[in-house]
């Protein structure tokens, strides 16, 4: 049996860093720890941002366009399942879910306030109804992004079950092939990725983290 590599290592990367970052997101706040829940909060900012770049200029299966399907293609999926490179049409929609509902956590948090010391970075520029509206988008789209999760796993699961190990993939990168499937290379180097991402962490530590950095080292 052939193995192809169909992840590249900074899509890996990226899951698995937004998993233990929206935990830490979760636990900051249950833990009363704001200014943990901010860097956190900037932290996947530079991750969702390098990732939506590497959707247009990363690897094949990175990229934004291979996410596009009809929902005739979805029907189709699921009727007949095929073995693709890639995410599969459902999968496509499931990951444009996640995108959407990741960047209006973050955008409603930079926009949120605790109501006591710490305001996110742009409720300055807002006025106070916003704020309040955020905040409670903030919290609504969290509960909503929960049950994506939990809708996320379930499938996943449900797919190993039908005979396709999804996760050893995104593990590892590299998927067996079945008979019939033509082997080419799909993945580029992410170290492109890596650096977009560390000049995006950067500017961040040097503006809006600056502040509750020096509070988590004080
Ligand atoms: C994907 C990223 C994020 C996730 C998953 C997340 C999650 C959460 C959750 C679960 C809460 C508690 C809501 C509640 O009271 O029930 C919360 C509150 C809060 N978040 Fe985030 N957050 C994210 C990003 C951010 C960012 C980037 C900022 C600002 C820089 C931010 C600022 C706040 C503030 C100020 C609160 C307190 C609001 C209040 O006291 O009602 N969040 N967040
Ligand atoms: C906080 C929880 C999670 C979030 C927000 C999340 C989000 C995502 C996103 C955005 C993708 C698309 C990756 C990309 O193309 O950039 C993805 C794919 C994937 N996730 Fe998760 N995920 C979560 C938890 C999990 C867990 C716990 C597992 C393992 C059981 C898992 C397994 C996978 C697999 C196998 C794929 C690839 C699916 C495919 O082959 O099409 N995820 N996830």
């Amino acid at each position: 049996m052939t193995t192809l590599k169909v992840w590249d290592g900074f899509v890996r990367s990226f899951h698995w860093l937004l998993v233990i970052s929206i935990a830490v997101l979760y636990f900051s706040i249950d833990e009363g720890m704001i200014e943990l829940h901010f860097v956190a909060g900037f932290f996947t900012l530079a991750l969702i941002a390098t990732r939506l770049i590497w959707g247009f200029i990363g690897s094949k299966t990175a990229k934004l366009s291979a996410l596009i399907h009809s929902p005739k293609a979805v029907f189709k999926s699921f009727k007949k399942p095929t073995d693709i490179i890639g995410h599969s049409a459902p999968g496509s929609y499931m990951v444009l879910a996640f995108f959407a509902l990741i960047i209006t956590q973050l955008t409603t948090g930079l926009m949120s306030s605790d109501g006591i010391l710490t305001d996110g970075p742009l409720a300055q520029y807002v006025s106070s109804d916003t704020v309040d509206f955020a905040n409670w988008l903030h919290r609504l789209n969290f509960d909503i992004l929960l049950y994506a999760i939990g809708f996320h796993v379930l499938a996943i699961i449900i797919y190993r079950i039908k005979g396709k190990p999804l996760v050893k993939a995104m593990i590892t990168g590299s998927k067996d092939l079945t008979a019939g499937e033509s082997q080419t290379v799909v993945t580029k180097a992410p170290w492109l990725a890596w650096l977009i991402f560390a000049a995006l962490l950067l500017l961040l530590i040097f503006t809006w983290a600056k502040e509750p950095l020096s509070y988590l080292f004080s």
